[in-house]
């Protein structure tokens, strides 16, 4: 039988490690969401989360495209991603598009990092829904040049990720089995010796 959203919620939670903020234990990706809506309240409170994220030279390069469902820009958003994405995002009551400007608002020089700011700031929002019992799916399956045409994004500006944003939903009411058997499983990780080091593929001790 398929388990409850609830319990899924509670699977999914990363096992209780001393020390670790309850929001990164407890972020995880669904993809499917109930059909409650998002209060413009907390919409505009994982964005002022996101606002305050870190940048090179405090440049701030991330913008972030936002539709609520039943709006034409979450139509539009939903449009440019994948099939695969479209599938189970179309149950999601918010769409957001993250964009970054790739060159330094100062002296329009290449900015190396434009996109690490913009997935600090993405990552930031993801931690402030998960503070609001919200959760987020991020995507990297959408139509880059399609996302520029409709938004009519000027070519200073790379896309980074498009994100889902809502409610959890129950997990029986996504149909197709890959999704499904995803949805209910356990979340993995490599183990910090795989990638902290102390030299180049020494993992690093501590103790
Ligand atoms: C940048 C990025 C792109 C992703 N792209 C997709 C995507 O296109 N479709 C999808 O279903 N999941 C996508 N994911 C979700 C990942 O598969 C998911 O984050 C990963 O399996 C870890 O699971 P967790 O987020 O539940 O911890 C993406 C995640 C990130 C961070």
């Amino acid at each position: 039988m398929t388990k409850t959203a609830a319990e899924v919620d509670q699977l999914k939670r990363a096992p209780a490690t001393k020390g670790v903020i309850p929001e990164v234990l407890h972020r995880w990706s669904p993809r499917s969401f109930a059909e409650r809506p998002v209060s413009s309240g907390d919409l505009q409170t994982v964005f002022e989360a996101a606002r305050w994220a870190a940048s090179s030279y405090n440049e701030q390069p991330w913008r972030f495209i936002v539709g609520q469902k039943g709006s034409e820009t979450w139509q539009k958003i939903l449009s440019v991603l994948g099939e695969f994405n479209q599938l189970w995002a179309r149950t999601a009551p918010v769409l957001i598009l993250g964009a970054t400007r790739v060159k330094f608002s100062h002296n329009e020089s290449d900015n190396p990092v434009a996109l690490y700011d913009l997935g600090a700031a993405a990552i930031t929002l993801c931690y402030q829904a998960t503070a609001l019992g919200l959760h987020t799916h991020q995507m990297a399956g959408f139509d880059r040049d399609a996302a520029r045409r409709v938004f009519k994004v000027p070519e200073v500006f790379h896309f980074g990720a498009a994100i889902a944003l809502g409610y959890q939903g129950e997990p029986a009411s996504l149909t197709v089995p890959q999704m499904l058997e995803q949805e209910v499983s356990p979340r993995t990780r490599k183990p910090l010796s795989a990638f902290v080091f102390s030299a180049w593929d020494e993992p690093a001790i501590f103790a």
